[in-house]
């Protein structure tokens, strides 16, 4: 007989879970992230990326993008500190990978906006650094290229992956309907055989759990359908894991944490009319609100 091990993300779970602040703190202690992405193409998702990162606790964020827009972010971003990589045709080069020092960040993410165009090798350079890393966007793209090497591997560190349906279609081979009609069953066979967390995003985002641990998120809605509030949720999720001491709490949170933020939006804005950056400018009301 199997045990049920699904359940309801609901606010009393987030109030009782979410991650508080020790009055001593500082900001190396509150956890050095990384966010690592964009592209000639795409300039504007490691920025909302960082951008949510920053409002989600993280002390100290540095965003690392190809050089060849490292004038445009920095526009754009004046909390964080910079790294610009070795670009080719606006895109990150793997072997500009191996100037960063990973394990001086607590947490990683990877994907937003960083384009398809060179192969990267992602468990190579991953798999003996402790930090978290969280998987999203075209990194999963990279990661589909490499699966066979992650698959039954222990990384040192927690990995997070991001996908949507069509994401996790492509990381599994399964038809984007295989997915939608077996999320629960699909997400936790690839925890396992992975050794990952899985955050299956949708109208009703799935964590999963290696273990098997599936929780259901209850908030958020159809404004959410529309480029760049994925790259928000990566960074919420980033900033959260170094914020918990749990990482299913730090995921449960920032998932519900995202699509309550799209709620609240929809008390003032269309459903037509709330872009993913209006979730930023929201956030620190919404996480008040959860205290
Ligand atoms: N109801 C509730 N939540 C939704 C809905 C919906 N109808 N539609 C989307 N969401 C939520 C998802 O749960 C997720 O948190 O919005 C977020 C969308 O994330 P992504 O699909 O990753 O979108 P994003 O990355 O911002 O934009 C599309 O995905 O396919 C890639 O590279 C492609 O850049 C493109 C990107
Ligand atoms: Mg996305």
């Amino acid at each position: 007989e199997q045990r049920v091990t699904r359940q309801l993300i609901l606010q009393e779970r987030v109030r009782a879970t979410l991650a508080t602040r020790d009055v001593n703190t500082h900001k190396g202690g509150a956890g050095k992230a990384l966010v690592l992405g964009g592209s000639s193409a795409m300039t504007g998702a490691p920025i909302m990326t960082t951008k949510s990162c920053l409002r989600s606790g993280a002390g100290l964020v540095t965003m690392a993008v190809p050089e060849s827009i490292h004038h445009v972010v920095t526009q754009h971003v004046i909390e964080s500190m910079f790294a610009s990589l070795k670009d080719d045709q606006g895109e990150i080069l793997n072997e500009a990978l191996k100037q960063i020092n990973w394990a001086e960040f607590d947490g990683i993410a990877l994907g937003p906006g960083m384009g398809r165009k060179h192969r990267l090798s992602l468990f190579e350079q991953f798999k003996d650094i402790q930090s978290y890393l969280v998987i999203d966007a075209d990194g999963l793209y990279h990661l589909q290229k490499e699966l066979a090497s992650w698959r039954g591997e222990h990384r040192l560190g927690p990995t997070i992956i991001t996908p949507h349906s069509g994401e996790m279609a492509r990381l599994t081979g399964c038809s984007v309907e295989e997915i939608e009609t077996h999320r629960f069953s699909i997400s936790k066979a690839f925890a396992k055989d992975y050794n990952m967390y899985v955050v299956l995003k949708g109208p009703h985002t799935i964590v999963t759990t290696p273990s098997g641990k599936q929780w259901v998120n209850t908030t958020g809605n159809a404004s959410l359908a529309k480029g760049g509030t994925g790259d928000m949720l990566t960074g919420m999720i980033l900033g959260f894991l170094l914020q918990h001491q749990k990482i299913e709490d730090a995921l449960c949170n920032a998932v519900y944490v995202h699509g309550k933020a799209a709620d609240h939006l929809l008390e003032t804005h269309d459903i037509f009319s709330v872009n993913a950056t209006d979730l930023i400018s929201v956030l620190p009301k919404v996480l008040k609100s959860l205290r």
